[in-house]
């Protein structure tokens, strides 16, 4: 399967003015998108980033779903989009099985089907996906609080795990990424539950953690921004302090720009990227099956790792060396 890691920074400016070239005269290229829902600041960033490039004056007609984390809908959505014959179909995928039939009748249909964020792991009748490595997000999210608690002399890990949306790619690979790393170093995870990706959910279980496991963890991981934001709620209003100064090292990931700030304010330790711009890469797929020709396979997006403390420089995940950024102005500015 052919790789190729995707460099969005250059591309994000003229998107509206780019396209496929087209005039008032020609037809609208009918996209007909899935999306997942609108439960976190990621989906609003990914969603947005869809509608900007895949607008009219693009010479798109952009069919948006929003199908509220519900996988009979986003089946029902699909089904919908080959109804009205639309040139192609974006499936951003709630879970990760349960493809296969209705990408068959997708491809019965001549729709091609991309696939973004994350994946399908029951079907491959897809012509590409665009999205980002899950497992190496855990994995570096791991590796990272390995080095901080060495660095911080601190011996024992005792986690909190509030995992994203049970059976999507992102929960799945978050969570076996992070358990590989805390299976090497002989951590303990006290418990792992689902908060559904949302602030709620993170709230709802860390107020419930709370209640179980008081005074027994120094670690709290959240799979998104959100869900880190509901577990600071608790744990504010128990009385527990967490980030640089605190008694819990609070990790999250998406790093959106909220999330950024709370890594600068030092509320929240290390947050791990997940980049919801890819819709430019999808629309270079589109190019290239307009065109005839072979996208490639798999398109991983370009991410990186959020600090607050300037005292673990690189970490090694899989063998390969990798920068952990301080979070600057800067950075929170360009942030989505
Ligand atoms: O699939 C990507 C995940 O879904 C993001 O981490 C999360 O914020 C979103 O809801």
């Amino acid at each position: 399967m052919k790789k190729r890691l995707a460099v969005f920074a250059a591309m994000t400016a003229a998107l509206c003015m780019s396209a496929i070239g087209a005039s008032a005269d020609e037809d609208l290229i009918t996209i007909g998108f899935a999306q997942v829902g609108h439960e976190s600041d990621w989906r609003t960033a990914s969603t947005q980033s869809c509608q900007d490039v895949f607008c009219e004056e693009n010479g798109y007609d952009l069919q948006f779903v929003d199908c509220d984390n519900d996988s009979a809908a986003q089946l029902e959505a699909v089904r919908s989009f080959i109804e009205q014959d639309v040139d192609y179909i974006i499936i951003d995928p709630i879970v990760s099985t349960g493809w296969d039939e209705v990408l068959t009748e997708c491809e019965d249909a001549g729709i091609p089907v991309i696939v973004i964020d994350r994946t399908i792991d029951d079907s491959d009748k897809y012509a590409a996906w665009v999205g980002s490595n899950f497992t190496t997000e855990g994995l570096a999210c791991g590796e990272w609080l390995k080095a901080y608690a060495e660095a911080k002399g601190i011996e024992e890990i005792n986690a909190l795990v509030i995992e994203g949306t049970t059976g999507s790619s992102a929960a799945i690979g978050r969570t076996e990424g992070f358990q590989e790393i805390a299976d090497r170093e002989g951590w303990t995870i006290l418990d792992s539950q689902d908060g559904d990706f949302t602030q709620t959910g993170g709230q709802e279980i860390m107020e419930s953690y709370i209640k179980s496991y008081e005074g027994q963890f120094n670690v709290v991981i959240c799979q998104n921004d959100n869900e880190a934001f509901g577990a600071m709620d608790a744990m504010t209003a128990a009385g527990i302090s967490y980030g640089v100064d605190g008694d819990v090292i609070l990790v999250s990931f998406d790093a959106c720009t909220a999330g950024l700030e709370y890594v600068q304010s030092g509320d929240i330790n290390a947050d791990f990227e997940c980049n919801p711009l890819a819709a430019p890469f999808v629309e270079e797929v589109i190019q290239q099956l307009a065109a005839g020709e072979t996208p490639e396979s798999t398109v991983y997006m370009e991410e990186h790792w959020y600090v607050n403390e300037d005292i673990i420089e690189t970490i090694t995940v899989d063998g390969e060396e990798q920068t952990m950024t301080v979070v600057t102005d800067e950075i929170v500015e360009a942030q989505y």
